[in-house]
């Protein structure tokens, strides 16, 4: 989308079990890695949170979590979601353009669906705040499209992810998968888990 703020409209006027990213349960290789204990343990951010559900998890899994969201409409979903799970989370209305934090915040960063949205010009801006609001130690997990889903602007090859964020972050495994989305589509994703390279 050209315009951040169109998404709270598209919150808006579809159900959430028609949203493609939106699973209703946490995804599977967030869990996986939780579970295998390869995930920093204490504050984490969640950027682009979405509706909550993997936010939920995480505060549900021992973290001291964050959510930020572009839409209005996502956030008081989410807000609702927690309140029914009975986790207290911060749920901020607000963007990754001007992350609302100050420096060395965060153990770990959650990005579900997010850069793969960032417009290109802002990609600079998105990875050195993230680098930014990270501890010392700090990790990134990044989901994001794989160019196996076909040429797009927003689909990356291995190449392309470690040309982007190579300045600020050393690099885990590359996850090259398939997943069956919550719209019935199945697209291909890669995930890494990075971790914050100390120049800050
Ligand atoms: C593909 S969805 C993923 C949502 C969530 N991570 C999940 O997995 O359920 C992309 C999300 O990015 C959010 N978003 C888009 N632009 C944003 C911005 N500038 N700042 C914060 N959130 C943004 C949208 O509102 C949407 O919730």
């Amino acid at each position: 989308m050209s315009d951040y703020r169109e998404w709270d409209q598209f919150y808006h006027d579809n159900p959430l079990d028609e949203l493609g990213w939106e699973l209703g349960k946490p995804r599977p290789v967030l869990v996986e890695y939780l579970q295998a204990g390869f995930l920093p343990k204490g504050r984490a951010l969640d950027v682009c949170c979405g509706a909550g559900t993997n936010t939920i998890y995480l505060a549900q899994n021992g973290f001291e979590v964050t959510g930020i969201d572009i839409s209005r409409t996502a956030i008081e979903i989410a807000k609702q979601k927690a309140a029914e799970a009975d986790v207290s989370i911060d749920l901020l209305n607000e963007s990754f353009i001007e992350l609302p934090f100050a420096s060395h915040e965060f153990d770990f960063v959650w990005d579900m669906g997010c850069f793969h949205h960032v417009e290109i010009q802002d990609r600079p801006r998105f990875i050195a705040g993230i680098h930014r609001v990270l501890k010392t130690g700090g990790a990134y997990m990044l989901t994001c499209f794989s160019y196996r889903n076909g040429r797009a602007w927003n689909h990356f090859t291995e190449q392309q992810i470690v040309s982007l964020f190579c300045r600020y972050f050393d690099f885990g495994e590359f996850r090259d998968y398939s997943s069956l989305e919550g719209d019935g589509v199945v697209r291909f994703f890669y995930t890494v888990l990075m971790k914050k390279k100390p120049f800050t």
